[in-house]
């Protein structure tokens, strides 16, 4: 889908209008799109600044009322081909935060993050670390999934930095909300969108960040880089390593 900017609009000088595809439009992969006509009801304003969602996100909100809210969310497009807001998970006061890219093909269908391929190798990671999934909270940077079709299948694609900083509301929300202890970028998406576009997973992995986000903030690895792997078993090893460090700091 390639939206068009159509106009800037006077008394919103940092908003701008895009031409958006009808509601129940056919937009997905490679699909046409239909843009509504400038007239209709389907213009969208898109905030042309990062955190587009801020304006959705209720104060002081529990983690519930966040979900409500962000299951509205309209701050990028990819709500336009998302089944729905695939929004984090868990304890409400976990210790230990997980934050992904965006949810996966399954996770779009189950409205749950990490359930799909990727989600189950982190379910037996973090089991081989002792870590119990029902005491953390899972999470992603991007809380739409994004694809293109290939035939019959839906193909993940990268979230971009708009994309990303559009949803950011949403992770910093929940991370008032939770206020764990240990925070954890899975792959490189989360961890440049906490800790900065300069970060590199494969450099940093395992160690501590300095970060004002969490008192203990580390990165691992993608799940799903483990599965894409010639080396499965090795970098399975690698990332349980990673999470064995993660449990000492939250039992610290
Ligand atoms: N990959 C992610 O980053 N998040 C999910 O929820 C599933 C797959």
């Amino acid at each position: 889908m390639t939206p068009r900017f159509v106009v800037l609009g006077p008394g919103a000088p940092r908003f701008r209008s895009w031409r958006v595809p009808a509601r129940d439009s056919p937009v997905g992969g490679n699909r046409p799109v239909r843009f509504a006509t400038r007239c209709g009801s389907n213009i969208l304003t898109v905030a042309d600044e990062a955190g587009a969602a801020a304006p959705l996100v209720p104060d002081s909100p529990t983690l519930k009322a966040l979900r409500d809210a962000a299951a509205e969310c309209r701050a990028c497009d990819l709500w336009r081909t998302g089944t729905q807001t695939v929004f984090g998970e868990g304890a409400s006061h976990a210790h230990v935060m997980f934050v992904g890219e965006q949810p996966g093909d399954q996770e779009d269908i189950e409205g749950r993050p990490f359930v799909g391929p990727a989600g189950r190798l982190f379910d037996r990671a973090l089991a081989d670390a002792e870590i119990d999934r029902r005491t953390a909270y899972v999470t992603n940077a991007v809380k739409h999934f994004k694809w293109v079709a290939r035939g019959k299948r839906r193909i993940h694609q990268k979230p971009n930095a708009a994309e990303v900083a559009a949803c950011r509301p949403w992770l910093d929300a929940e991370l008032a909300a939770v206020s764990p202890q240990v925070l954890v970028a899975l792959g490189a998406t989360a961890a440049q969108a906490l800790y900065g576009r300069s970060f590199r997973v494969t450099q940093n992995r395992g160690r501590l960040v300095e970060s004002p986000l969490a008192p203990s903030a580390t990165a691992t690895v993608h799940p799903s880089s483990v599965l894409r792997s010639d080396n499965r078993e090795e970098e399975y090893e690698a990332l349980v390593e990673d999470l064995r460090f993660i449990a000492a700091l939250v039992n610290s």
